[in-house]
């Protein structure tokens, strides 16, 4: 299939290469400077994009290869319009797989179908009507945890918002906190693991060997009991609670039959991996940015006197928050917490009339993307590109939650969660930082090292 041609997404000239070959960077400056790049990649994604182009390749040897591109017709081309053709790389089935399970994050293929269609039908947003108040009840809670009286990196305390919010939608009841606290514990201790697996990949068998894998393994095995014993409990009680657990318990096959429990169990995990991290980075951004430009604060704390959560309609109250939607929105522009995505040709294909090879794994720069030349000023925080009347002129240049059928699942989800969210901590506090930049911290999601805020009560 012939695609595209050039993308204007960038400024940079791209250097003529020979037709039918996807420029290389040299093996050896790959070699010399794998531990800064493991440590963090997007330095040497973006001088490679400037140096040779919107798409180029690096040769890992044993004719492994991994093509990095950040052109916005190659990356539709991926996702949507030759989707069949691309599907998720080990990292995610094998390496992130063995720690959460087979769920929709981490299959492909049929596996990946069947299950899609079970669990997206609990995602829509009718359904997500009904957990608003759930939503706000756990957003309210961690809210109420905040300490106004110190300075505090808000990474962390996101992560409880996001995590609790979750698990709340899932399970509805509020006697759970101490196993979902225990449940949290093993998510983080588990992705840490997988990051130091990432970080130091020629150091897998000293990870066998000194037995930390078999540890992890072991409290996902622990992780899966808390699920089952949740799920037990839900049965037994014969009660319906409207929630996502009781929307999957329903859900069926086309046959007829429900999911079988270890499904039930791996699926249940994996939202609580994928709804995590990703909104706790997003809502940590948010925050820092809201800190550092006060003005644009003030007028999202305006707009949040007009929303209600604590009574009014939640539907009503966040279609009122309209700006704070677009901070967030531009906050994952500059910072998107699924910086790059990754996928692996099945077949040869034809890419940019350019031949690639089948079994190629590309990784689709997000980060880039989201900060080409497509963009006026990039690198500012300007919330007003996504003012309603511009918002659908980038919407080809903007994938904070991917495209195509792998689309998250969760979008809506997480939108909603965010605006109660920064909506409602910036009602509350007025927030300001001394930090003069924030470092980054790319690994399996685009993560700020640290967000230190002020709280100040309003
Ligand atoms: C700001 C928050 C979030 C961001 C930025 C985000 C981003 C993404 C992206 C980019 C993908 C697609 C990855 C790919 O194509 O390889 C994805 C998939 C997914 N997300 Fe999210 N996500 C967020 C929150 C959530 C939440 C709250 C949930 C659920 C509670 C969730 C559940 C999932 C699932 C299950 C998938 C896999 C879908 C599939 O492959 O069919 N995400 N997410």
């Amino acid at each position: 299939m012939q695609m595209m041609k050039e993308s204007k997404t960038t400024s940079t000239p791209i250097p003529v290469s020979k037709k039918g070959s996807v420029p290389s960077v040299p093996q050896l400056e790959v070699f010399k400077n794998q531990n800064a790049i493991l440590r963090n990649p997007l330095p040497f994604h973006h001088e490679n994009f400037e140096k040779l182009g919107h798409t180029f390749m690096v040769k890992l040897g044993a004719g492994y290869k991994i093509i990095f591109t950040r052109d916005s017709e190659t990356i539709k081309y991926i996702l949507q319009k030759n989707h069949k053709n691309y599907q998720k790389s080990p990292l995610q089935t094998k390496d992130l797989g063995k720690y959460i399970g087979q769920g929709l994050l981490t299959s492909n293929g049929e596996h990946w179908r069947k299950h899609r269609r079970m669990v997206q039908p609990a995602f829509h947003k009718k359904k997500l009507v009904g957990l608003l108040d759930a939503m706000w009840s756990a957003v309210q809670d961690e809210i109420e945890r905040i300490d106004a009286s110190t300075v505090q990196n808000v990474l962390p305390l996101m992560g409880d918002v996001a995590f609790q919010v979750v698990a709340r939608a899932l399970f509805s009841a509020e006697d759970i906190r101490e196993r979902m606290q225990k449940l949290q514990r093993i998510t983080v201790l588990n992705q840490k693991m997988l990051i130091r697996e990432m970080r130091r990949p020629y150091l897998k068998w000293w990870f066998q060997l000194d037995g930390s894998i078999k540890r992890h393994l072991e409290l996902s095995k622990d992780a899966q009991n808390i699920l089952n014993e949740i799920v037990e409990e839900r049965l037994a009680s014969g009660e319906e609670k409207d929630d996502l657990l009781d929307m999957l318990l329903q859900a069926k096959y086309e046959d007829g039959t429900a999911m079988p429990r270890k499904q039930l169990l791996d699926e249940l995990l994996i939202l609580f991996t994928a709804g995590h991290e990703t909104t706790a980075n997003a809502l940590s951004f948010t925050l820092y940015l809201l800190a550092k430009h006060p003005e644009m604060q003030e007028e999202v704390y305006q707009e949040t006197q007009k929303a209600d959560f604590e009574n009014g309609d939640q539907m009503q109250n966040l279609s009122l928050l309209i700006f704070t939607q677009q901070c967030i929105e531009e906050a994952m522009r500059l910072y998107p917490p699924v910086y790059v995505i990754d996928r692996v040709s099945i077949k040869d294909d034809i890419v940019d009339e350019r031949k690639i090879k089948k079994r190629t794994t590309w990784l689709l720069s997000m980060y880039e993307l989201h900060r080409s030349a497509h963009w006026d000023n990039p690198d500012e925080f300007r919330p007003e590109r996504f003012a309603a009347d511009v918002k659908k002129n980038h919407s080809d240049y903007y994938y904070p939650f991917g495209a195509g059928p792998r689309m998250c699942v969760g979008n809506n989800f997480a939108m909603y969660e965010m605006i109660m969210a920064v909506g409602g901590i910036v009602k509350k506090f007025k927030l300001t930082t001394d930090m003069d930049e924030v470092v980054l911290d790319p690994l399996v999601s685009l993560r700020p090292k640290e967000v230190v805020l002020r709280f100040s009560e309003r």
